[in-house]
């Protein structure tokens, strides 16, 4: 199957960064999100990203003009329809989730792929919740997506041979690095980095050390290109304790258990490196 124009959903941290990547190998691409503030701040970001490759000489200026003029945004589904391929990135909710896919399935044609790229959500429940059960499947990117390598390419029970090996091969042209990885919560990559990552949290509040120390320790130390806490706020601490609670409720063990300070960060609204605090603080 031939993918032309991409859809993605959801313009936050990850769906910008997917956007411009399906841009910049040449689809037409389409990113929709909830309203139009929010949307041009994920626009705007992709275009600093773009601005600031330039700046280094990481990019050619004609390569972010094309890239730019290949990204479209809007707030409807309509705009989606003629859609080869749509990438869900929005909250990491089941239910959510759920209600893009039916809005979605009310506007585009029978043979468009539905892929999400969910951190911990299981991919044959989100499969199942569609009428393309056979069209869909996991497509996990890594943050910062510009930059990270790696894509993890999940197939439901249900996902087709001609739907996986589509996806797979889509992956490669983006210049991602593909692997296949299990449905099960985490995949593989979060599987062993968030225990990793709420350990840290759970080490932290019974005295280890400072963030400060920690970080370092774990820098310097092991050659880590961030620290856990440092890392924490790049993902997203709202993120990061939705995974958490969706990959303790199917494991049930402690190691997946969202710490009590995790939950209260989020409580507070400190997000992380979105909201201008979290473990560190961003603001200005
Ligand atoms: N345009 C083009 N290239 C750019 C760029 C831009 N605007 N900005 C940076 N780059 C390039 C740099 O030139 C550099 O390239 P080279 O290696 O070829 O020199 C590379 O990107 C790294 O950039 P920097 O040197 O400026 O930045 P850094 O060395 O501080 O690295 C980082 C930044 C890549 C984010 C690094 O800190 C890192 O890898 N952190 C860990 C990220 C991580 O673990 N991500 C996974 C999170 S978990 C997840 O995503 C899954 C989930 O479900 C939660
Ligand atoms: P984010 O909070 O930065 O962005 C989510 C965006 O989705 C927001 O801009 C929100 O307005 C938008 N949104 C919510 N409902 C929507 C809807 N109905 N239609 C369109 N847009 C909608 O979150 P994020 O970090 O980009 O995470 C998005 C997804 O990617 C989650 O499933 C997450 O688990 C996954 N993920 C996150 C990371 C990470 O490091 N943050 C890495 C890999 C995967």
């Amino acid at each position: 199957m031939t993918i032309k124009t991409v859809g993605v959903v959801g313009c936050g941290l990850m769906g910008s960064g997917i956007a411009q990547v399906c841009a910049a190998s040449g689809y037409k691409t389409i990113v929709r999100e909830v309203g139009d503030v929010v949307l041009q701040k994920g626009l705007g970001r992709v275009k600093k990203f773009l601005d600031d490759g330039v700046a280094k000489g990481k990019v050619a200026p004609e390569a972010r003009d094309t890239t730019l003029a290949n990204l479209s945004g809007t707030t409807t589904f309509e705009a989606l329809k003629d859609c080869d391929l749509i990438i869900e990135a929005i909250v990491e909710n089941l239910d959510e989730k759920r209600q893009i896919y039916a809005g979605l399935e009310t506007v585009v044609g029978a043979h468009t792929i539905f892929l999400s790229n969910t951190s911990s959500l299981c991919i044959t429940e989100l499969a199942a919740s569609t009428k393309r059960p056979d069209k869909f499947g996991g497509l996990h990117f890594f943050n910062p997506v510009p930059i990270m390598k790696l894509v993890e390419v999940i197939r439901a029970l249900t996902t087709s041979d001609e739907t996986y090996q589509t996806v797979f091969a889509f992956a490669q042209s983006l210049g991602k690095e593909p692997i296949t990885a299990p449905d099960r919560p985490g995949f593989i990559v979060n599987r062993l980095l968030v225990p990793y990552l709420l350990d840290a949290i759970r080490a932290y509040e019974n005295g280890l050390g400072t963030l400060e120390d920690i970080d370092k320790g774990m820098k310097l130390g092991c050659g880590y290109p961030m620290g856990p806490f440092t890392l924490l706020d790049f993902v997203g601490l709202d993120t990061t304790y939705y995974i958490a609670n969706i990959m303790f409720e199917e494991f049930r063990e402690p190691a997946y258990a969202p710490p009590p300070l995790l939950k209260r960060m989020v409580l507070a609204g400190r997000m992380g490196r979105k909201s201008g605090r979290g473990f560190y603080s961003y603001e200005k």
